[in-house]
């Protein structure tokens, strides 16, 4: 089920991308990547310089591996949402500075609901395509979780996850359509995932009423996914070998987190996608037309660093590296700037729809060709 749904879930955002412009790059065909004068291979799929060699900049596809602005470097810290303030809900003027701004609204619009403290309100409406909020660093290895209400809504999907530039990912998915259950899952450089890759976890108490924390235990040997403390599943790195390429699979580069409130259910979706997000949202929902939209709340993000080697003084970034021999390129600290000079900061790269499916254009081109076969 899994697989299928993953290639129908990305396809989905190919109608949005295609308004972009620029040099389509990010293809599977290590031929096609982008050119001197536009070299950074934005997460949304094309060449260009500015912010498109900003998060989401795929080194894979940019051209060199070094094209790319370096990866912030991941930092010890609980995220509350008293208010606002550390939230830049404008990303074309971010410029990678990631001591101005932990998050990054990538896509929609968020809202402080001022009570219990303050909680970050993400909200999707019939017109704005869902919201999804980045984190500013990213984290190579760490312990990440999140304090979040889900959405209860059939097609409306809430998203917990980490992604990195090549990505690979590591997913809490939660449909609307059932609030006792989480989905866990994780893909590796852009891999249509095996189907066992994914899986339900159930018996949780009401995920849209209730404050559960989610946890995301990505170690070097070990991925653990757990509820309010209590692991309910576990993936070794020796289990991620691809038995039928000898690849092993287990997510290896430096990611963001990411927040997403998305609509899974609306008809430019494919039919898997839709029928596994419970169906098309309805619009005349109570709950949406008392709110005047629908919402995924976030009380608090932990993130515990736990990179493989301790970052030296005057380390700011993560780079990546061609001396791999695991097909994977290789990834080193660097003292190098994250920030984009102001000058060369370039706006208008495409903005599809929230979530995962957005950065996985591309490879959906290939997935959905390799799932008809
Ligand atoms: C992929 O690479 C081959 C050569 O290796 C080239 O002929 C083909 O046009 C490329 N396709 C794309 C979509 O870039
Ligand atoms: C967002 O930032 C860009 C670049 O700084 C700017 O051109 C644009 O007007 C801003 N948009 C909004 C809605 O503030
Ligand atoms: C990043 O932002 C901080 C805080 O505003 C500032 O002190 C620092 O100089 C900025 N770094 C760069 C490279 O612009
Ligand atoms: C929360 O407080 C801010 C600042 O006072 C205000 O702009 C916003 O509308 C409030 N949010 C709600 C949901 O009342
Ligand atoms: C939610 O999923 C669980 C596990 O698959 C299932 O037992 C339960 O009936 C589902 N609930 C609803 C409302 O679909
Ligand atoms: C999928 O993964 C499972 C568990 O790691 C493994 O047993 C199975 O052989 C894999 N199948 C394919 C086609 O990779
Ligand atoms: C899709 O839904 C929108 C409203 O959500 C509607 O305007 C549009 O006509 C629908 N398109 C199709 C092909 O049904
Ligand atoms: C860190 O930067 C300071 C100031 O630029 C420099 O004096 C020091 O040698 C650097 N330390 C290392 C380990 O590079
Ligand atoms: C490449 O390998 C050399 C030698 O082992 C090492 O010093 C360097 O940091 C590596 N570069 C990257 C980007 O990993
Ligand atoms: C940055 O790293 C290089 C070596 O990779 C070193 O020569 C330089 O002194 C470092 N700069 C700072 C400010 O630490």
């Amino acid at each position: 089920m899994f697989s299928t749904l993953a290639v129908v879930v990305l396809s989905s955002s190919l109608f949005l991308v295609v308004n972009s412009q620029g040099i389509v790059c990010s293809t599977s065909n290590a031929t096609s990547q982008c050119p001197e004068s536009t070299p950074c291979c934005s997460e949304y799929g094309f060449c260009g310089t500015g912010n498109f060699c900003l998060g989401g900049c795929n080194p894979l596809y940019s051209n060199s591996l070094d094209s790319c602005l370096p990866n912030p470097l991941c930092e010890d810290a609980t995220h509350t949402f008293t208010d606002n303030s550390r939230i830049l809900t404008n990303a074309s003027s971010f410029d990678g500075n990631a001591t101005d701004y932990d998050w990054v609204v990538d896509k929609g619009s968020i809202i402080n609901t001022n009570s219990s403290g303050g909680e970050l309100g993400l909200i999707l409406t019939e017109t704005n395509g869902g919201t999804r909020l980045s984190s500013t660093r990213y984290v190579h290895y760490g312990t990440i979780s999140v304090k979040i209400k889900t959405g209860r809504w059939p097609g409306v999907v809430t998203a917990f996850i980490t992604m990195s530039n090549i990505k690979d990912e590591i997913d809490w998915e939660f449909l609307g359509s059932n609030t006792t259950t989480g989905q866990t899952n994780y893909y590796w450089q852009g891999v249509i995932p095996n189907a066992t890759h994914g899986q339900t976890e159930t018996g949780v108490s009401d995920t849209f009423a209730n404050y559960h924390e989610y946890t995301i235990d990505w170690q070097p040997d070990a991925l653990a996914f757990s509820i309010d403390g209590n692991v309910v599943r576990t993936i070794k790195e020796s289990d991620a070998v691809n038995p039928t390429t000898g690849v092993n699979e287990y997510p290896n580069t430096p990611s963001r987190v990411q927040l997403s409130l998305w609509p899974a259910g609306i008809n430019t979706s494919a039919p898997g996608t839709v029928n596994w997000a419970g169906g098309m949202i309805n619009w005349q929902d109570p709950d949406y037309v008392s709110a005047g939209h629908f919402y995924a709340l976030v009380q608090s993000v932990t993130v515990k660093c736990a990179d493989p080697q301790s970052p030296g003084a005057n380390i700011t970034s993560y780079i990546y590296g061609s001396n791999s021999t695991t097909d994977t390129p290789s990834v080193a600290f660097s003292n190098q700037t994250t920030v984009n000079g102001a000058d060369t900061l370039l706006v208008g790269f495409g903005l599809g729809i929230g979530g995962r499916a957005l950065s996985w254009v591309l490879p959906a081109l290939v997935g959905l060709a390799i799932a008809l076969v």
